[in-house]
């Protein structure tokens, strides 16, 4: 090989080695979870998915939330109270097998930035949406809240897709059973039948309908809950055959105390059992808000609860804060952790 033909070499091979050593430090990884730290992707970017919820299939966590934009406004002109509010950037969705380390799948649901009357208008406002799978369709059924900029419209939003990560194909809004819907989850039991929680009545009682067999429309069968103690952020998760629902008191983007309740059917009596939250900060809820619980994969007893932690001047920095709930007895406790594994 002439001497010509070996510098060519050496040089393609270092400039090789230096493009993998420059991409392996742009990548980040985690080994744990720092609730209310800056949570970047596996690209080294902040993970966008707020208000969001946990679906787990195949063996893949997938974590779908409100794509925030980069600027935050406040609409004067609602005078009812401080509407903070950031343009809507879709639904995003993010995969992981560890819970830690979560790449980035993109907007499974865009905007509509070309019709100024669809609901996916960026004016709009896209929530708290969450995903689960249809045993019988084979769909990924996605349901979310659906506001005007002002929060007075109070629609449910339904979305389907063949594949968890999108896209998404929207099927419209409405108001279920007649009334409003604004904060909301959804929560499918083991026996396939599946339900929407939701804010009703200008947030002060919470519904809980069952949904029809597509999980795509309510059945009209729904339950008022909470009546007139305005209880909003609903995250529902299910122990040893008994259901748990937490959720926060209504004070806009800022904090208050979580509250959980209990109950032998998702359409039945439900008995508040108080904060479930306990340690430093517990009074409010660790200066966050409740979107959703699940099930750690494998490990009996064992869930994450998620929260917001809203930074209502500057939307899209709001951070996660998800914390381990485990059960004390019947009860269940999320205590404050600044770093915690899944070990
Ligand atoms: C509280 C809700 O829980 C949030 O999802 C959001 O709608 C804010 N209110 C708006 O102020």
């Amino acid at each position: 090989m002439s001497m010509h033909k070996k510098n060519l070499l050496f040089y393609s091979l270092f400039a090789c080695l230096f493009v993998f050593y420059i991409s392996a430090c742009t990548r980040t990884h985690h080994s744990g979870i720092v609730p209310g730290a800056v949570w970047y992707d596996t690209e080294g970017n902040p993970i966008n998915a707020h208000g969001g919820g946990i679906m787990y299939h195949d063996g893949v966590y997938y974590w779908y939330g409100e794509y925030k934009g980069d600027s935050t406004y406040l609409l004067d002109w609602v005078k009812t109270w401080e509407c903070w509010r950031a343009d809507a950037g879709g639904i995003s969705c993010y995969s992981s097998k560890d819970l830690v380390n979560w790449s980035f799948e993109g907007i499974v649901l865009p905007t509509v930035p070309q019709d100024t009357q669809s609901d996916l208008h960026p004016s709009q406002v896209i929530e708290r949406p969450k995903v689960i799978f249809n045993d019988k369709t084979k769909k990924f059924v996605m349901w979310m809240h659906i506001e005007s900029p002002d929060y007075e419209k109070a629609h449910a939003g339904v979305a389907i897709s063949d594949s968890p990560t999108g896209l998404f194909t929207y099927l419209g809004s409405f108001k279920p059973n007649g009334g409003d819907s604004r904060d909301q989850t959804i929560f499918k039991d083991d026996d396939g039948r599946a339900y929407q929680i939701y804010a009703s009545e200008w947030n002060n009682t919470l519904y809980i309908g069952l949904l029809n067999d597509e999980y795509t429309q309510h059945t009209g069968v729904y339950t008022r809950n909470f009546i007139n103690q305005s209880r909003e952020a609903p995250a529902v998760f299910k122990h040893r055959g008994r259901y748990y629902l937490i959720s926060s008191g209504c004070t806009g983007w800022d904090p208050n105390i979580a509250e959980c309740a209990v109950a032998d059917s998702m359409l039945g009596e439900w008995r508040v059992i108080g904060n479930p939250c306990i340690g430093e900060g517990a009074d409010s809820t660790y200066n966050a808000q409740s979107t959703f619980v699940f099930p750690i994969a494998g490990r009996d007893g064992q869930f994450v609860a998620m929260f917001d932690r809203w930074n209502k001047t500057n939307l899209i920095d709001s951070r996660y804060v998800w914390l381990p709930l485990i059960f004390e007895k019947d009860k269940p406790v999320i205590e404050w952790n600044k770093e915690w594994t899944l070990n």
